[in-house]
């Protein structure tokens, strides 16, 4: 058995266009999702999120939902194009006023809320004016982060700046998989420098406004590991590790961007002005770790026979379970000192469901297993401070549209009840009592 800290946070984390539909409602503008999603041939199924779990209607179900299992936080995203709709321009009023009525929802309730402000959904209009390869983009971003913060910052909890700059960048504008689906590389790398810049402005425009509210960044990240002892492998690892894991935490921590990570990319680094990194660098009050799996790395010239392969336990993404993973991760976090406060931002999995079955045992097994090694990180000094499960409902994945399930609460997407599944139930037996056994 194993008793987490008092003051360990448990929670649940969701996004807004994945779950907030309304996507055309009390003058929300249209963000780079819409148009994506709308565009046939990206989506599974062709779906999309206008409808999604229709929070932004259902939101007190939801939110007294996580006080009826006990959660003591909230992690949500905040959709820019609810609050600013052109990204630059007017402030959209009731947009912001859905947000506070949020807030002070969650307060009344006893959950802390934790806003992130960028969770992949930038307003259309500054996409078409460039998007995140170009540099008015971190301009026009901070100043919604102080927008959000002058209304929120009175009782949020925390703020983060984005949610995994490295997906935003990567499957946004080097492979083209997510929304605004370009494709080329020198792109994806200038998009890269524009959301660190877009965090460490943003960071300023918050210490400015609410200069008490912690603020931080979210990162994913997963151990690479080499497949064999071939030289190969080793080093493919290595520069993988570097555009991965360290891409942003590098410069966020103030040890700049990976050299490895910058050559095996061709990177002339033209976007970088004098400060930038500075900028980028501001002491943060916390890091968000998102972590689901492991990549073993295969150079395809290797010739060793590979020692490391992928394991048996599999998500419905096919991602490998891997809890080790998380351990190795958030020591090696916490050994770049970056701040002495970690948030589980999000962990989770999904899972098809055995028809109408809300008993989801593989799920609670991922769980259990994820957090048995954040505990054993805890008693080795990683400063752990707490645990939001990816998701608190099944949601719009992205680019899977409707077919991935996260939810510990099923949602029956023709009759969008919420119907919470075994997992929800094992949850808040640990949330209420720390313990896990
Ligand atoms: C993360 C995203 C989150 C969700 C999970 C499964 O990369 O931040 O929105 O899609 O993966």
């Amino acid at each position: 058995m194993s008793r987490f800290p008092e003051d360990f946070i448990w929670g649940a984390a969701t996004a807004a266009y994945q779950i907030e539909g309304a996507a055309r409602e009390d003058g929300r503008g249209e963000s780079i999702w819409d148009r994506f999603s709308h565009t046939e041939g990206n989506v599974y199924n062709n779906d999309n999120g206008d409808v999604a779990c229709d929070h932004y209607h259902r939101w007190e179900q939801d939110i007294q939902l996580m006080a009826d299992l006990g959660l003591g936080a909230y992690r949500f995203s905040i959709s820019w194009s609810r609050v600013i709709p052109d990204g630059d321009g007017e402030i959209n009023h009731s947009g912001l006023d859905f947000y506070d009525r949020l807030v002070d929802g969650l307060l009344e309730r006893g959950i802390e809320p934790h806003a992130t402000l960028y969770h992949w959904d930038l307003p259309q209009r500054l996409e078409d004016g460039g998007g995140w390869p170009v540099r008015a983009t971190a301009d026009a971003f901070a100043r919604y982060a102080q927008v959000v913060a002058d209304r929120l910052s009175d009782r949020l909890a925390s703020m983060a700046t984005l949610n995994e700059p490295w997906v935003a960048a990567n499957h946004g504008y080097e492979i083209g998989t997510h929304a605004p689906g370009r494709a080329n590389l020198g792109e994806a790398l200038a998009a890269s420098h524009h959301l660190l810049l877009a965090h460490g402005q943003a960071v300023r425009a918050i210490r400015d406004a609410a200069p008490g509210l912690a603020t931080g960044i979210v990162l994913n990240f997963e151990p690479k590991h080499p497949a064999s002892d071939d030289e190969l492998d080793h080093s493919l690892a290595d520069v993988e590790h570097a555009r991965y894991n360290m891409w942003y935490l590098g410069p966020v921590a103030g040890r700049g961007y990976p050299q490895s990570g910058v050559e095996a990319s061709g990177w002339d680094m033209a976007e970088v002005l004098d400060g930038d990194l500075d900028t980028i660098s501001q002491p943060i009050d916390f890091l968000g770790v998102n972590y689901y799996s492991r990549g073993v790395v295969r150079h395809p010239h290797a010739t060793a026979v590979p020692t490391t392969t992928v394991g048996p336990r599999r998500t419905g993404f096919n991602w490998e379970v891997y809890p080790e993973g998380l351990g190795e991760i958030l020591r090696f976090v916490h050994s770049t000192e970056v701040t002495d406060t970690i948030y589980i931002t999000e962990n989770g999995a999904a899972f098809p469901d055995a028809g109408d079955d809300l008993d989801d045992q593989p799920r609670i097994d991922f769980l259990r297993d994820h957090l048995q090694v954040i505990h054993e990180a805890i008693e080795d000094g990683v400063p752990v401070k707490g645990y939001l499960v990816w998701s608190l409902l099944d949601n719009f994945e992205w680019a899977a549209g409707y077919s991935q399930r996260f939810g510990i609460v099923k949602v029956d997407f023709d009759t969008l009840e919420r119907l919470p599944r075994r997992s929800a139930r094992w949850y808040s037996e640990v949330a209420r009592t720390g313990l896990l056994t």
